[in-house]
C-alpha cells in the first residue's frame, strides 16, 4: 500500500469516527532542525530560514489536525538558543509574535488547544503576553493539543517537577512513599497528555537536544534528511508510514 492509499484509509477511518486508528501515533514531537543550513544553501539571512520554517510548520499543524492525531509538540526555542547571535534571537522572537497573530483565529476555530512548554517568565513582555493569551483563549478547546516549547529545556522541566513535588511533601499534601512515575509525569508541562509515540528530527541530525526526555522514553525516532523548511506533508506522511511499520515492544517480547 503506498502512502496515498494509507492516507485515504486514515481519512476514511476518521470519517467513520475512529479517533486514533492503531497505526497513528497519539503524540508526535518534532525538532524542526535545518533552518540555518537551508538559509545558507539559498544564500539568505538565517532569519529567512526560520521564516520559511514557520511556513512549513503551518502545513504540518493542519495535517496533524486533519489526521486526528491527539497531540503535537514542537521545539520552537530552547533555553540554549539564547546563546545565538542577538539578531537571530530577535528574529525568532518576532516570528513567535507573527505566528500567533496570523494563526490564532484558525487554530481556535479548529478547536486546537495551545500549551506553551517552558519558562514564559524569562521572555520579553510582548511574547509572554501573546503566549499566555493564546493559552487562555484556547484553554477550553478539546481538539488537537498543540504544545509549543519556548524557552524550554527538559532538564529544567524535570528540576521544576522535583521542586513542585518537594513543595507538596513539605506542605503535607503528599507522602514520599506515594511518589511514583505518574507523580513525576503529572508535574511536567505535558501533565495529562500521552507520552510521545513518534519523534521526528529533520536535517539528518540524530540528537534529542534536551527535548522531552521523560516523555520520549518509548518514542520511535525518525530522522529524515530533509531540512526543516523543505519538510512537506508528503515527507510527514512518510514518517508516519515508517512509524506504522515499526514493531513496538516496550521492553517485552514480540507477541
Ligand atoms: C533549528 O534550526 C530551528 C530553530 C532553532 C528554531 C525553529 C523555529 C521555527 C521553525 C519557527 C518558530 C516557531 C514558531 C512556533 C513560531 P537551526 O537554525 O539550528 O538550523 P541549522 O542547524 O541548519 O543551523
Amino acid at each position: 500500500m503506498n502512502t496515498r492509499q494509507v492516507m485515504e484509509l486514515w481519512k476514511a477511518w476518521k470519517a467513520d469516527g475512529v479517533e486514533n486508528p492503531e497505526t497513528l501515533p497519539k503524540h508526535v514531537a518534532i525538532i524542526m532542525d535545518g533552518n540555518g543550513r537551508w538559509a545558507r544553501k539559498h544564500r539568505l539571512a538565517v532569519s529567512r530560514g526560520h521564516r520559511q520554517g514557520t511556513e512549513a510548520l503551518r502545513e504540518i499543524i493542519r495535517h496533524t489536525d486533519d489526521l486526528g492525531i491527539g497531540a503535537l509538540s514542537l521545539y520552537a526555542f530552547s533555553t540554549e538558543n539564547w546563546n545565538r547571535p542577538q539578531e537571530e534571537v530577535a528574529a525568532l522572537m518576532q516570528l513567535i509574535l507573527d505566528f500567533f497573530a496570523s494563526e490564532i483565529d484558525e487554530l481556535d476555530e479548529k478547536n486546537v488547544r495551545i500549551l506553551i512548554l517552558g519558562d514564559k517568565g524569562a521572555l520579553p513582555e510582548k511574547q509572554r503576553e501573546t503566549l499566555i493569551e493564546a493559552e487562555r483563549r484556547t484553554a477550553g478547546n478539546t481538539g488537537l493539543r498543540l504544545n509549543i516549547a519556548v524557552n524550554y529545556g527538559s532538564r529544567a522541566e524535570l528540576a521544576r517537577a522535583a521542586r513542585l513535588i518537594a513543595e507538596e511533601v513539605r506542605d503535607g499534601r503528599l507522602r514520599p512513599e506515594e511518589i511514583g512515575e505518574e507523580t513525576v509525569a503529572g508535574h511536567l508541562y505535558t501533565a495529562g497528555q500521552p507520552d510521545v509515540d513518534l519523534l521526528i528530527r529533520t536535517s539528518g541530525e540524530m540528537r534529542l537536544s534536551n527535548f522531552l526526555l521523560y516523555q520520549n522514553a518509548y518514542a520511535e525516532f525518525v530522522f529524515p534528511e530533509v531540512l526543516w523548511p523543505d519538510f512537506t506533508v508528503a515527507e510527514y506522511d512518510r514518517c508516519l508510514e515508517i512509524f506504522a511499520g515499526r514493531n513496538r515492544r516496550y521492553g517485552g517480547r514480540q507477541a
